[in-house]
């Protein structure tokens, strides 16, 4: 009997299925607060050598006080050629070490369910690693060399917007034959397909003719939360600070590009280099707002971009069922409440939104069949909860087309799904 994982290895979110006799199922990998069959794709080291993922990753990141090295969204790393590896405590990572520890922890959780060692996997990836083709060689070459390091022998890609399709097509009857659109909108990436669907026994044909187009953005979730730092928070640590330099009487505007990395929280720890802690402490002398330089200082010191980015996140989930929340967050002598509205939050996106919008209809456009054409829309991916995300699509099909359904796992189901076109 062969068994084959299917891996969704998400900027977010991580899960595994298993294909055997035919039959997938979607396997818990992951014990902690969250649903089982998901697993937050981050690594936690800790001072004293041990790696954690997951929940306990999180667990052991709180507890130590961030002592340790915490890493999220290393998924978008995987295109970066200029990030090759890293070092923690005096041991050398390179990026496909740390997603093979990943893998190899969503492997252990497989095989410890079906009781024996599985060696060959369907791994999904984005429709767009990159929109540079060589990087996004590159990023799918990381993944497979990760994915031997994590013990596999046997690898398949596919597209995780197909594996969301494959999904969907099981829940048709047999026979049953529909043109759909997919929307795949996670953390890092948003990626679409369209794709003829046939209800009925899994098809073990190559599939590549019934895909009439693809296509993805990297705009997704984790754009949105820097969004909302950008706009909403960002001046509690010196986004309109004004400072003077040497022998001159103007005032300057901080630094733009500190802001930037600020925003993105993954790479908060890049500011600890000695140049830019001393040039924030040589502003900081001559700031119209000390206090913010000096809570700039402490987020880099203390690394609590990560409770600040949960709380940001935590807002922008709310706002998918509200119309207002508020961002809540106190950390020593830094206490925020700032109110955030759904208008606010798709008037400070309003780049982003269009940039999905625009990638949407470029996709519809090369499938060659009208939005009337279309039988379906399949939203899925955390980010597609966003009511502003499924007003794009009801414009464009109507609203009775629109499909909601396992927003987190089916891309993992389809992966496994796909095994029978690969084996
Ligand atoms: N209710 C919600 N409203 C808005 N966004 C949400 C909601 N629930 C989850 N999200 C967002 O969905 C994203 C995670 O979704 P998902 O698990 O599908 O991503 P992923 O598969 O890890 O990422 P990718 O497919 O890009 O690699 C996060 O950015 C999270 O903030
Ligand atoms: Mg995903």
């Amino acid at each position: 009997m062969q068994i084959v994982f299917g891996i969704d290895f998400g900027t977010t979110n991580s899960a595994l299925s298993v294909y055997r006799n035919g039959a997938v199922e979607v396997v818990a990998v992951d014990g902690g607060e969250g649903p089982e069959e998901l697993m937050r794709s981050v690594l936690y080291f800790s001072e004293d050598n041990e790696i954690y993922t997951g929940s306990e990753a999180i667990r052991h990141y709180v507890g130590d006080e961030a002592s340790g090295r915490f890493m999220q969204s290393i998924k978008t790393f995987l295109p970066n050629t200029s990030f090759d590896s890293t070092e923690v405590f005096g041991k050398r990572y390179s990026i496909d070490d740390l997603v093979a520890i990943i893998l190899k922890r969503l492997k252990e959780c497989g095989e410890a369910h079906v009781g024996c060692p599985v060696e060959s996997v369907v791994l999904g990836r984005p429709v767009v690693f990159s929109t540079d083709a060589a990087k996004d060689a590159v990023a799918q070459q990381r993944l497979e060399r990760a994915a031997r390091k994590a013990g596999f022998k046997n690898i398949w890609f596919q597209y995780e917007p197909v594996a969301a399709a494959l999904a969907f097509e099981e829940s048709l009857q047999p026979g049953q034959e529909r043109i759909v659109f997919i929307g795949d909108f996670g953390g890092g990436t948003s990626d679409f397909s369209v794709i003829r669907v046939k209800g009925g026994a899994f098809c073990r044909s190559d599939r590549r003719s019934d895909v009439l187009a693809m296509g993805g953005v990297y705009v997704a979730g984790d754009k949105f939360d820097s969004q909302i730092m950008w706009d909403k928070i960002a001046h509690y640590f010196g986004r309109y600070a004004r400072y003077k330099t040497m022998g001159k009487d103007e005032w300057v505007t901080f630094p733009r590009s500190i802001i930037n990395t600020l925003c993105q929280w993954h790479r908060i720890p890049m500011l600890r280099g000695r140049t830019t802690r001393e040039q924030i402490r040589v502003i900081k002398n001559s700031t119209d707002d000390r206090q913010a330089l000096e809570r700039l200082e402490n987020i880099i010191s203390d690394n609590y971009g990560f409770y600040l980015f949960q709380a940001i996140e935590k807002a922008k989930c709310e706002l998918s069922r509200m119309e207002r929340t508020a961002i809540e967050f106190t950390e020593r002598d830094l206490l925020i409440s700032q109110e955030l509205t759904k208008d606010e939050f798709e008037t400070i996106n309003g780049g982003n939104f269009q940039n999905i919008a625009e990638c949407i209809d470029e996709v519809i456009g090369r499938s060659g069949i009208t939005p009337a054409g279309m039988d379906t829309v399949f939203l899925t991916g955390g980010t597609s909860r966003i009511p502003l995300i499924q007003d794009l699509f009801a414009q464009r099909f109507g609203r009775e087309k629109l499909e909601n359904r396992d927003a987190f796992t089916s891309v993992v189901h389809g992966l496994g799904s796909s095994v029978p076109l690969f084996v």
